[in-house]
């Protein structure tokens, strides 16, 4: 029996198979946008768990599945056992014996590992307190579609150092960039993490301004992610001159983009000017999310299909 290929976190895949996934994403994507039907993984079933709120996962999953020729579940906490205490390698078992394939967005990253190792099927990360797996595989997707190879290309990165965060770290190490990170006193990126990503890939910058300078990408997130609420009042102090503006836009590379994975606030993370601006491209990079997740979900369901 072949190993299954879960997508627990960024690492988990090579740059050999990124390419593969990013050039497999633009074919269903174009076929997508030519109307012509791609049921790749007809009758099969996927299973959405959901332990935070979403809109653009759950739908670009579930309308992604049924693109596909399958079905997806929707399982959150509060209308399902999974909320009153079933333990998680319990739930992995009975899931994975009636799917083909299941996403889970959850707490901590601890909780999707072990229902992983008790799976028998694929698991997709949509989202842990620690990573952000299929927003970077969208969001590098859409970079390369606007400006081509993001190899040697700068990322910076304003505001928390979080799950998406996290997985920019990842990602320039097995994609080759460099990633510039500014977060307030405090919120810096742990030093455990820091120390796995010392190889010249990334740099932390006290001032978020010098973290843009030069930079092929301007991205940011929320101040205050879920899981996190408690925290709000205080974040939104510490936090005031984490804004992505258009004075850090300006010191970007003349061709830079402005990413950010959405739901935004602005005035809080980003300014009105720099989301609804010219170098904004949050809203392809949402759509992207539906056809790199299916290329995603067909990968780890049938590995490569060579179909042209
Ligand atoms: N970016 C993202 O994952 O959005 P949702 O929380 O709406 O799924
Ligand atoms: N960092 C945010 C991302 C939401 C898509 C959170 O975890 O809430």
């Amino acid at each position: 029996m072949t190993a299954l290929k879960h997508y627990l976190q960024f690492k988990d895949f090579t740059r050999e198979e990124y390419d593969y996934l990013f050039e497999r994403t633009r074919w269903i994507k174009d076929k997508y946008k030519r109307y012509e039907p791609h049921h790749p993984l007809f009758d099969r079933t996927l299973v959405m768990i959901f332990e935070k709120a979403s809109t653009r996962t759950r739908l670009s999953f579930e309308a992604g599945m049924h693109q596909l020729g399958g079905s997806a579940i929707y399982l959150n906490t509060r209308d399902s056992q999974l909320g009153r205490g079933e333990p998680v390698e319990d739930a992995a078992q009975v899931i994975s014996r009636m799917s083909d394939l299941v996403m889970i967005r959850t707490f901590e990253q601890d909780i999707i590992e072990r229902f992983a190792a008790n799976s028998r099927v694929p698991v997709i990360n949509g989202l842990t307190n620690e990573y952000h797996p299929c927003q970077i595989l969208a969001d590098i997707y859409t970079y390369i579609e606007h400006r081509g190879s993001i190899q040697g290309k700068t990322v910076a990165w304003v505001g928390d150092s979080n799950n998406m965060c996290n997985t920019w770290l990842q990602a320039a190490e097995v994609l080759d960039f460099h990633v510039h990170v500014s977060t307030p006193p405090g919120y810096e990126v742990e030093p455990e993490r820091a120390g796995l990503y010392g190889t010249g890939h990334f740099q932390q910058f006290a001032d978020p301004l010098e973290a843009c300078k030069g930079a092929h990408l301007v991205t940011t997130d929320v101040w205050t992610s879920m899981g996190f609420e408690a925290e709000n009042e205080e974040r939104m102090k510490a936090f005031a001159d984490w804004c992505v503006d258009a004075e850090m836009m300006a010191v970007a590379a003349a061709d830079a983009l402005f990413m950010h994975c959405l739901p935004a606030h602005r005035g809080e993370e980003v300014t009105a000017e720099v989301i609804d601006g010219p170098q904004s491209v949050v809203w392809d990079e949402a759509e992207n999310r539906l056809h790199a997740q299916k290329a995603l979900m067909e990968y780890v369901v049938l590995g490569r299909v060579e179909e042209k």
